[in-house]
């Protein structure tokens, strides 16, 4: 095994309904980012649940070496960090409060100042700095989003998942974001897992891409040799141009949608 993180034989329900069917993601060395594209209802979240460790399953995750039943409830809860889908609920809660008990509850090795610091240069970068200390429910979606990424930040984690991370914040925070995420990784390494719905951004920041469809993975790998006309057209039902930018990264522009009479 090279990599620090590996994903085989993935499976997942709901009740009798199967979700995940023996998903298998591309192994990650460290500094590495992850892409999980799929249209809607594809299994990203599932996916995503699965990796946490809040949802059981058949399935193979390895990470540094262990599975994810070795590493333990405790030393997966250290390990991996995630940043769910639906950010956290409007309250009277403040993202301070919020930031320092999540902190605490994970037992985090950190004196008071130490914790501080950590807290404010996160909140720095995600420009939370001037609501720290207003409730949440005053906060914005986009804003209470950036809180859901902090409250993941600041663990500090080995592994980190986004569950689309940008889905509620204008283009400015959607490249600020994923470009603090890709700086975190260039200076302290780690793994990133990041389920996103902008094919684009997935191709600009990811290093590899896994496509789900109807809760398989179509295609995976370098984004080069994901994202060709021919998986847009199977997996999005579009119609597709794709270029490449000046690094060689593949650009998409989407032409028309594939009539579903004629598709298939
Ligand atoms: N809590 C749940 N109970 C039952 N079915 C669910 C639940 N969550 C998701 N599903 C179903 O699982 C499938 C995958 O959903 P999800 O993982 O949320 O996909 P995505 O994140 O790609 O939109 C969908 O068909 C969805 O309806
Ligand atoms: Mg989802």
């Amino acid at each position: 095994m090279t990599g620090r993180f590996s994903v085989s034989n993935l499976g997942a329900r709901y009740g009798r309904a199967v979700v995940l069917h023996d998903v298998a993601l591309p192994a990650l060395r460290d500094g590495e980012m992850l892409g999980i594209l799929g249209p809607n209802a594809s299994g990203k979240s599932t996916l995503m649940r699965r990796l946490t460790g809040e949802m059981p399953g058949p399935g193979d995750i390895l990470l540094d070496g262990r599975t994810q039943r070795e590493h333990g409830r405790e030393g997966w809860r250290r390990a991996v960090a995630a940043a769910p889908q639906t950010p956290p609920a409007p309250s009277a809660l403040m993202p301070t409060e919020l930031m320092w008990s999540t902190a605490r509850a994970l037992g985090l090795a950190l004196s008071d100042a130490e914790l501080a610091a950590r807290i404010e240069g996160i909140f720095d970068e995600l420009g939370l700095g001037a609501v720290a200390l207003s409730p949440l429910a005053t906060l914005s979606g986009g804003k209470r989003q950036l809180v859901g990424l902090a409250l993941a930040l600041v663990r500090n984690p080995t592994l980190l998942l986004l569950d689309e991370p940008t889905s509620a914040l204008d283009l400015h925070w959607r490249l600020a974001v994923l470009d603090l995420v890709r700086r975190r990784l260039r200076a302290q390494g780690g793994l990133v897992v990041a389920a996103l719905h902008d094919l684009d951004l997935a191709a600009r920041y990811c290093d590899r891409l896994a496509v789900l469809h109807e809760g398989r993975v179509l295609a995976a790998g370098c984004p080069a040799e994901v994202l060709t006309p021919d998986l847009l057209a199977r997996v999005y039902r579009v119609e597709a141009e794709v270029s490449a930018d000046p690094e060689g990264r593949p650009v998409v522009r989407a032409l028309r949608a594939i009539d579903p009479g004629k598709g298939d």
